[in-house]
């Protein structure tokens, strides 16, 4: 059992798959309680019942990260169910890759309203909270991608870059409030998020790179505990791990 942990109130978006999945499991076996937003209603009301059944206490809230109101709705049913919130996991995030070339314009506005302003908003739900109860940690799912840049991934890293850059801009200015900012770049892990590309050549290779390295989703999920369960006056602040066998 980690430390720290217990009795967490902690939102997680995207939390229907993957990253997001993975966490609300592992946090919950440790005794955190989960608030699970994402679209997939099926996915996150059975994960929910799992958690539950298991002795845990877990909330599903409909989430779609780009309306700013339901990302507040899904902070304001944490508060009002379990008292308040003490994290804020901002995972929601989808990978289109393509060469600019292809002029996936539709796929750019996805990426930057999902990983850009999803992120923003579940700022904006929570940090009123936060600061008032002067105490919270923000969790920013950032990526390799927020460090390199690659043929195919330049909108994508793009957004991943802005992540850093606003996380690292909130972690300066919340300190008065007692706030914790963590951001957390993982390398190749395997989730669903290949199956958000759309052209044939970049999905085929994708998914062959991420057969050949991808490690299992509780590596980042044994990231976030590692963050969370830090004493109170240590904050993480960026956290970047890749499989042992990802070259970059
Ligand atoms: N897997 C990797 O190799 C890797 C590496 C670096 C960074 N990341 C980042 O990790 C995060 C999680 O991705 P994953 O790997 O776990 O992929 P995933 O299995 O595809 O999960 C993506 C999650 O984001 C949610 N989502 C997508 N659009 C949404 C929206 N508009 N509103 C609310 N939720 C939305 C999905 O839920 P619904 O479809 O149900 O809404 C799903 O739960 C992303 O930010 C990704 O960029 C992943």
């Amino acid at each position: 059992m980690s430390t720290n942990i217990e009795g967490k109130v902690v939102v997680i978006t995207g939390a229907s798959s993957g990253l997001g999945e993975a966490t609300a499991r592992l946090l919950s076996a440790d005794g955190a309680t989960v608030v699970l937003g994402a679209r997939r209603r099926d996915r996150i009301e059975a994960l929910a019942e799992t958690l539950t059944n298991a002795g845990g206490k877990a909330l599903a809230v409909i989430t779609d990260v780009t309306d700013r109101a339901q990302v507040k709705r899904l902070v304001d049913a944490a508060v009002r169910t379990f008292g308040r919130i003490d994290v804020m996991i901002n995972n929601a995030g989808l990978m289109p890759q393509a060469l600019l070339e292809l002029l996936k314009v539709d796929e750019w506005d996805r990426m930057i309203d999902v990983n850009i302003k999803g992120v923003l908003y579940g700022v904006a739900a929570a940090l009123p909270h936060m600061k008032e109860q002067k105490s919270g940690h923000f969790i920013n799912v950032s990526s390799v991608a927020g460090h390199r840049v690659g043929p195919g991934f330049a909108v994508y890293a793009a957004t991943k870059y802005a992540v850093r850059a606003l996380s690292e801009g909130l972690r300066q200015e919340v300190k008065p409030y007692n706030i914790r900012t963590t951001v957390i770049s993982p390398g190749a892990v395997a989730t669903e998020l290949p199956n958000s590309v759309t052209d044939p050549t970049a999905a085929a290779r994708i998914k062959k790179f991420y057969a050949g390295v991808a490690v299992p989703a509780d590596s980042f999920a044994r990231a976030v505990i590692y963050a969370m369960s830090q004493p109170d006056d240590v904050d993480i602040n960026e956290i970047l791990f890749r499989p042992t066998k990802q070259e970059l």
